[in-house]
């Protein structure tokens, strides 16, 4: 059982990989014999699936599944501002450059998230003593050094990040406050003359469904395309709730793929009270299957990234309290149900084993030896 999954994971690798992972992976293989590759899977229905990395992780397990299941990464937190210049003119790039080096090593593609946003900002741009044009400068100056650097190693950029309050006005930002309303074209703007080969997105939560904050989401995309501003994509974070998939999902993909931009669905996680329950893991995986299968019904929608693959792993207990198990591994790198579920909606029909979980195998074990045959 756990030779053939090793196998599995491993096959999916490059050389890179494996010299990256090293020896860490034998023995730690994260799904069952017969467990689909997430990655192949979705190739085959013409979209990526992704997930949010964390840098200083990278190895052992965690890079062998990264690298196995996955053909896109997003770095967690180590393309942020107040990860890469915590003080003005003080550059701290290795994070950065780990995750797109270790993308490049596995063929991945990368989302860059993110460029302009109003949390995990630095103090010196919250609250510096800006002119409409000088935060112009600091914002479009931020841009280019940044885009400048991955230039043409970066698929989608999330140019500007949570933009919008729930009614769908704009989010009082130290950018929209200080520069006005034009803050979000600049940045689509340096972003294009900085990365002309990049895909560039507007990116938000609570905008999965046909609601006020999407409806103020697609007014801006409609008029930023009629004034020839260059973006070429909308992500929707979809930070859910298990038993909560808008019903209106599909349809909000759809609408914006209308207006001529692609769609992607671009931290997704599905949370629930801890601990989780057989009940509410048979639904969570219900939910990642709507997920994937809304993007999959799209044409243009370009792939799903899910915020973390395993709940060792997730933002959501740190900032839900009394809430997680919202990826679709578990904190041992086991499947959950939801991986079935997405795996189903890509057009796996294999089997999930009994119960709710992963099957009965023994999960991760140890120390065994390993030959190919
Ligand atoms: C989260 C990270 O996962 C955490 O590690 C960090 O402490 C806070 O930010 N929306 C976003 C992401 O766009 O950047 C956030 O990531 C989750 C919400």
């Amino acid at each position: 059982m756990k030779l053939q999954s090793l196998r599995r994971a491993v096959f999916g690798m490059s050389a890179a990989a494996l010299l990256t992972v090293g020896a860490a992976a034998p023995g730690h293989a994260a799904a069952e014999a017969a467990d689909p590759i997430l990655k192949d899977l979705a190739a085959a229905q013409g979209i990526y699936y992704g997930t949010a990395v964390t840098a200083s992780k990278l190895t052992g397990t965690y890079a062998a599944v990264t690298a196995g299941q996955f053909d896109s990464i997003t770095p967690g937190n180590e393309m942020k501002w107040g990860s890469v210049e915590p003080v003005r003119g003080d550059f701290r790039w290795s994070g950065a450059d780990a995750v797109v080096d270790f993308a490049e090593a596995n063929g991945q593609k990368v989302r860059g998230h993110t460029l302009v946003w109003h949390s995990q900002l630095p103090s010196w741009v919250e609250n510096g003593s800006w002119t409409a044009g000088s935060l112009r400068t600091v914002m479009t100056d931020h841009i280019a050094t940044e885009a400048g650097r991955y230039k043409g190693r970066i698929d989608h950029w999330d140019v500007v990040n949570e933009a919008f309050n729930e009614d769908g006005t704009r989010r009082q930002s130290v950018f929209q406050r200080t520069i006005g309303d034009g803050y979000i074209a600049d940045a689509f703007r340096a972003a294009r003359a900085a990365d002309p080969a990049a895909k560039l997105y507007l990116n938000d939560y609570n905008v999965e469904g046909i609601n006020a904050k999407s409806n103020g989401m697609y007014d801006l995309v409609r008029q930023l395309k009629a004034q020839g501003v260059p973006i070429d994509g909308v992500g929707l974070q979809a930070h859910l709730i298990v038993g909560q998939v808008p019903s209106t999902l599909q349809a909000n993909i759809q609408r914006f793929a209308d207006l001529g931009v692609d769609v992607a669905i671009t931290e997704l996680d599905i949370r629930m009270p801890v601990p989780a329950t057989e009940q509410r893991l048979r639904q969570q995986k219900a939910d990642y299957k709507a997920v994937t299968q809304a993007c999959v019904a799209v044409s243009r929608c370009a792939g799903v990234t899910v915020w973390g693959f395993t709940d060792s792993d997730s933002w959501i207990p740190d900032f839900f309290p009394g809430e997680g198990a919202a990826t679709p591994y578990d904190e041992n790198y086991r499947p959950k149900p939801a991986y079935y579920g997405i795996a189903e909606a890509l057009g796996w029909s294999g089997d999930t084993g009994p119960g709710p979980g992963p099957g009965p195998g023994p999960g991760p074990v140890s120390g065994c030896a390993v030959t190919y045959a």
